[in-house]
């Protein structure tokens, strides 16, 4: 039979390309050579027709044995090249975690403390419950007045200096934005109560000094449910006050207010001896529970539902929080007081690990 020594000595060269096999390419093109369609057992398998019957039987099983066993060896030396790969990539891949952060270019940046105080402020109203909401800058007239319960000829739109765009072709007069109040009523337009939501973002008044800048920043927060009252929204303000503050105590007061979209309303005010001012207030915003016409207009039942809402000084927080003296810095863009009060790229505020760590 000299088909059998064949086949023995066919199948040592096949095992010896197998094993002398550097690489999982390499191997592959082993595998076709050998059990490809055109590859060598294959095209044994295929000369069996031309045997005669009585030797086809022994031959092929033959030619199997070594087809099996061939396999085995490639499925071996691929476990072991793939093995040997892995072990390749976790020497040259290993990362030492312990080793300092380098610092690079990144760290060199600044987080302007308003970010900051904005990411802290939704880094403590995440652990209540509150998401983030969002709205335009260019609001309409409608979101940002109208459906707020002030109507066309009320003075309230005098006392929030409004910047107006020209009308459109629809004869629609479109504003920037007065306050944050505006996503209130987008966020009820959308969303069925329960609700509670912050909203965080720029605003603009046509106002100019020491502490009033054209664009500052407010966040507001909105609560809508069928049992929600006043002692819910004092207890929210002095929990983010004092998660804001980092002190275990803040002294706040609510004074009577009046605001459209509110009723009743109040200034919240807070005791100023955090800034060195004993004895003295500081106003930090607005508050109240919601206008039933104002739920009303966003298609919400008063009779079911209520809940509070206030609007807050996001620049004025910063300044108390952290010592800074005047508004207009805020909004120069001098790279100095920017290295100076500004915050590490690197440092993320949470509850945790701290917030202005
Ligand atoms: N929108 C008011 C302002 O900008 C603040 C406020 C918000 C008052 C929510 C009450 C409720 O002055």
């Amino acid at each position: 039979m000299t088909n059998a020594v064949d086949l023995t000595a066919l199948e040592e060269e096949l095992k010896a390309d197998i094993s002398g096999a550097q690489s999982l390419h390499a191997l592959e093109d082993v595998r076709v050579a050998t059990l490809g369609k055109k590859g060598r057992v294959s095209a044994l398998m295929q000369t069996l027709g031309k045997l005669p019957p009585d030797e086809r039987k022994a031959f092929g099983q033959s030619v199997n044995g070594v087809k099996t066993r061939v396999s085995e060896a490639l499925d071996a030396r691929k476990a072991t090249l793939e093995a040997a790969a892995l072990e390749l990539r976790l020497a040259t891949e290993r990362a030492d975690v312990t080793l300092p952060v380098r610092l690079g270019p990144e760290a060199e940046g600044r987080i302007h403390p308003v970010s900051q105080a904005m990411e802290e402020l939704a880094e403590i109203f995440a652990d209540m419950g509150f998401s983030v909401a969002e709205g335009p800058d260019i609001e309409t007239d409608d979101n940002n007045f109208t459906k707020l319960n002030i109507p066309e000829e009320h003075p309230a739109r005098q006392d929030q200096d409004t910047f107006y765009f020209h009308p459109n072709s629809d004869g629609e007069r479109l504003v920037l934005r007065t306050h944050t109040s505006s996503v209130q009523i987008r966020t009820m337009l959308r969303q069925k109560p329960p609700i509670r939501i912050i909203a965080p973002g720029r605003v603009y008044r046509s106002d100019s000094d020491q502490t009033h800048t054209p664009m500052f920043h407010q966040i507001e927060a909105l609560v809508i449910d069928e049992e929600t009252h006043m002692g819910h929204l004092k207890w929210t303000l002095e929990e983010m006050f004092r998660a804001f503050f980092e002190v275990d105590e803040v002294t706040m007061r609510l004074r009577s207010s009046f605001f459209p979209f509110t009723e009743p309303s109040a200034e919240i005010d807070l005791a100023a001896d955090v800034i060195g001012k004993p004895g003295q207030w500081l106003e930090i915003g607005g508050c109240g529970m919601v206008h039933p016409n104002v739920l009303r207009n966003c298609g919400i039942d008063p009779e079911r539902y209520q809940g509070f809402a206030f609007g807050m000084g996001i620049d004025r927080m910063a300044m108390l929080k952290y010592g800074l003296p005047d508004l207009r810095d805020f909004f120069s863009g001098d790279m100095r007081w920017l290295k100076h009060y500004g915050f590490s790229v690197l440092d993320m505020p949470s509850l945790a690990g701290g917030l202005s760590s």
